[in-house]
């Protein structure tokens, strides 16, 4: 039996429950809420808090500095996101963009007919006909996930992109898309880029931006969602290239993992099936991690051959070819694209930062500490300013220190609570660095830096703050 006075050390809880604790956590510390919650929320939409947006824009200016700025075949663009209706018709979307879904007479609810297989009966329905998975929904007796009924609708296919119409709505009204990928902008936009910044072959262009898709899906937070953010290139290459460029820009990707903070040892390679090929690939590989909710894709690497170019061509009239002026040769250039999902990279970064440790606290007292070990180039902020007090002598330095460093970093500033809870809330959201501001500051003008990850602190001169803080963090 415990002595009477001695407390219970608090329960180290096992990690099993991730995805709970990781959506609690990004709730209580503003990373990701629910879309427009206040009228009861809008499923599968989700909004970005004062980190959440930080993070989200840390990662993608880390991906623009190193797939764009800091090469010399590639370039940016930023098309928009309403096109000529044409472009997804001419790109094949309109035709082949969709889901096989069924719907449940009884309680209306509508599900995607592979995941309902799927994650009911060990097969899988890559290829199979809308007529064949509604038989394997009947045979295996499928019951809906809403109100247990089997009152199936026959399997039927939805295009997965987002209609709207410019102007009043009547009924020779064409409608336009909002984008299902941003893709189509860089085919779209290729002879102008061809021109205006007189790359040659092979090269890239990039964009980043919010795409939409009309789909449902089972949850699982911000995994898969009606709007998201994605960051994608089409890398223009001679045929006969393919694929060495295809393995190249694989290890690409993957030493992007190592930039982000992705953990390696939590993804595979999964090749698609031929039967599971988008309508314009002819190879596709999955970057996969092993999410809390099964194998799921991160990131994808497509061989698009010259399909989409071809296509406008066609379509447009317009010469889309490429002349080589070493060879004499013209030629539509082919594809290679890696598509990067932006919000899925915001989840999995939270969940390969995500850690729990045994502490003790000032009291001698065991804690389970939560803190996010992000990259320090990617944590919502670099640092955070802690007077000890809320004393004006020291909230005065306080704010001397933060204003001597906000042009160089994002910071927080914290005033409330116990240093204690301050801390635990900056290892929480992910902040590299703490500095305490105490009495003794005001007499030797230094202040205390507590490391993140070894809680080890630092007395630190205000006036070498800033180059040891950048050292750091390597800016
Ligand atoms: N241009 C190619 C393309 O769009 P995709 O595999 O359909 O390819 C690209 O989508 C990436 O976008 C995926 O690898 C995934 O990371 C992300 N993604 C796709 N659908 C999504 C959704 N509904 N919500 C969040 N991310 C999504």
């Amino acid at each position: 039996m415990p002595d009477k006075k001695e407390k219970p050390a608090p329960k180290i809880e096992p990690k099993d429950d991730l995805m709970e604790k990781i959506v609690s956590l990004c709730k209580r510390r503003g990373f990701v809420y629910p879309g427009s919650e206040i009228y009861g929320g809008l499923a599968n939409t989700w909004d970005l808090g004062p980190v959440g947006v930080e993070l989200k824009n840390n990662i993608q200016q880390a991906w623009w500095k190193f797939f764009v700025q800091s090469r010399r075949d590639m370039v940016g663009i930023d098309a928009a996101i309403i096109m000529n209706p044409k472009v997804w018709e001419s790109s094949g979307h309109v035709a082949n963009f969709s889901d096989a879904q069924v719907d449940c007479k009884d309680c209306k609810k509508r599900v995607r007919a592979d995941h309902l297989i799927e994650d009911n009966v060990e097969i899988k329905v890559e290829g199979l006909s809308l007529e064949d998975l509604g038989k394997l929904i009947a045979e295996n007796n499928l019951r809906c996930p809403g109100c247990g009924g089997k009152n199936w609708t026959e399997v039927r296919r939805f295009n997965l992109l987002f209609r709207t119409n410019i102007g009043p709505t009547t009924a020779n009204n064409e409608p336009v898309y909002l984008r299902g990928e941003i893709a189509q902008g860089m085919f779209v936009d290729f002879k102008n880029v061809l021109m205006s910044a007189r790359k040659k072959v092979p090269f890239g262009i990039a964009a980043a931006g919010k795409a939409f898709r009309n789909e449902i899906t089972p949850g699982n937070f911000i995994f898969r969602t009606l709007e998201f953010d994605l960051m994608e290139f089409e890398y223009f290459i001679r045929p006969e290239m393919w694929e060495a460029k295809f393995n190249y820009w694989m290890d690409e990707m993957h030493k992007w993992l190592d930039v982000v903070g992705i953990r390696k040892d939590k993804t595979r390679i999964r090749e698609h099936t031929k039967d599971e090929l988008s309508f314009y690939s002819k190879r596709t590989a999955d970057i996969e991690y092993n999410t809390p909710f099964g194998w799921k894709e991160l990131y994808g690497l497509a061989y698009r051959t010259d399909y989409d170019l071809k296509n406008h061509q066609e379509k447009s009239g317009e010469d889309l070819t490429y002349f080589d002026a070493e060879t004499n040769e013209k030629y539509i250039p082919h594809v290679l694209e890696p598509t990067f999902g932006l919000s899925r990279t915001v989840l999995m970064t939270l969940l390969s930062a995500y850690d729990e440790e045994e502490v003790t606290d000032s009291k001698g007292e065991k804690e389970v500490r939560v803190v996010l070990r992000f990259k320090p180039k990617i944590a919502p902020y670099k640092a955070a300013i802690l007077p000890l007090m809320k004393k004006p002598e020291l909230t005065a330095k306080a704010d001397e220190v933060y204003d001597s460093l906000r042009n160089d970093f994002v910071m927080d500033y914290d005033v409330t609570g116990s240093i204690g809870k301050r801390y635990r809330r900056q290892d929480e959201i992910g902040t590299p660095f703490c500095i305490t501001i105490d009495y003794d500051t005001l007499e030797d003008q230094a202040v205390t830096v507590r490391d993140r990850d070894t809680m080890k602190q630092d007395r630190i001169k205000i006036a070498e703050l800033k180059d040891y803080l950048a050292g750091k963090i390597n800016i």
